[in-house]
């Protein structure tokens, strides 16, 4: 093929955002990669809409491909960890920000960046769990790894019906936990139920009346990707040698908390970052999805559109507006 489909984004010179379907060469990749892939999938994740839409000063250099998450086939490598033919994603790695991503038919990556598809799993219901999935399985690794067990008691996800959210009650589920969600769409009940969940806590409960340092022991861990007012609350209702896993921001990147919650009751709040993952625990964590996550939860999760649609599904995700996973079909 002597010319491959991609979106890519433009900033003008009044600094405004725009996008365009084109046609790119392959003498238009980077040449500093060394495995050519031939991708079938793609995502959206929250930090693609900060790409797609210039926000958060992630993308440094334009026109650019976005697209931090790609599963794919191998049609070339200089590396000789790959081979033509070969089934392979990349999640993190500031691919789709520094360097171009995964919304194109192809894109030229260090194999450093690149892992195994894991048996079991097939490039689109890689791309189901994608970022999103691979930080939930690191959260809960970082919990198990913290000593909490689902007997020690119900564990609470927050921004639930968001994609680490989705994946990250699912996976609790399916691993034993009696999990609670916090969601701001009383909508999604149902689908939270669905993916496992036993509770739901609107977002509005969760929030309202905090400001202790400390409240009843309710929860034995908890999977945070909201931050600020929501993070602070769980942390003051957890239990003694609780731990919460802090992956994200998209209800504000402050913590306005105490010490108290660390000092009196022993809590652990553990830091995640898929992104710069090393290669060992990121095999590790996509074995583990591949064994765990039951093949009707992904199914469950997962929207699936064309690289044109990608845009308006960035300004959703910014907006809290996307539930579960959005795959692209970067073919369609
Ligand atoms: N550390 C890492 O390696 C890593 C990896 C992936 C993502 N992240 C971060 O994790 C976060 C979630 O990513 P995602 O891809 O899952 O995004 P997402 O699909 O948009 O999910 C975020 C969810 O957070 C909730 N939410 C949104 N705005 C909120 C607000 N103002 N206050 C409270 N809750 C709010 C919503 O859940 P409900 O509708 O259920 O309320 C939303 O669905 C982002 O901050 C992202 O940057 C970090």
């Amino acid at each position: 093929m002597s010319s491959f489909r991609a979106l890519m984004v433009h900033r003008g010179e009044d600094k405004s955002i725009s996008h365009e379907m084109t046609d790119l060469r392959h003498d238009d990749l980077p040449a500093d990669g060394d495995v050519l892939v031939a991708i079938k999938y793609s995502t959206v994740n929250y930090k693609d809409g900060l790409c797609l839409s210039g926000k958060g000063g992630l993308v440094r250099n334009y026109p650019h491909v976005p697209g931090i998450d790609f599963a794919g086939e191998v049609v070339s490598s200089t590396d000789k960890r790959y081979k033509a033919g070969d089934l392979v994603v990349l999640t993190g790695w500031r691919v789709g920000e520094v360097w171009w991503g995964g919304y194109a038919q192809f894109a030229k990556v260090r194999a450093d960046w690149l892992v195994p598809l894991a048996d079991g799993l097939d490039c689109q219901q890689a791309m189901a769990i994608g970022t999103a999935g691979v930080t939930a399985m690191l959260s809960v690794l970082a919990l198990e790894d913290a000593g909490i067990t689902p007997d020690r008691g119900p564990v609470l996800v927050t921004g639930a019906a968001g994609g680490v959210g989705s994946l990250a009650t699912a996976l609790l589920a399916a691993r034993g936990y009696n999990v609670t969600a916090v969601t701001g769409r009383p909508e999604t009940a149902d689908y939270l139920r669905g993916l496992g969940a036993s509770d739901i806590l609107p977002r509005a409960e969760m929030l309202d009346g905090g400001g202790r340092p400390l409240e009843s022991e309710s929860w034995a861990g908890c999977v945070d990707s909201v931050g600020s007012a929501i993070l602070a609350r769980a942390l003051a209702q957890m239990q003694y040698g609780g731990a919460v896993a802090t992956v994200g921001l998209a209800g504000g990147a402050d913590l306005p908390t105490t010490v108290i919650p660390f000092i009196i009751r022993g809590v652990s709040l553990l830091g995640i970052d898929s992104a710069m993952a090393a290669y060992d625990r990121r095999v590790a964590a996509w074995q583990r999805l591949a064994s765990d996550l039951p093949t009707a939860q992904i199914a469950a999760t997962m929207s699936v559109i064309g690289l044109g649609e990608v845009p308006a599904a960035g300004a959703d995700i910014l907006a809290g507006k996307v539930k579960g996973r959005l795959v692209v079909d970067v073919n369609a």
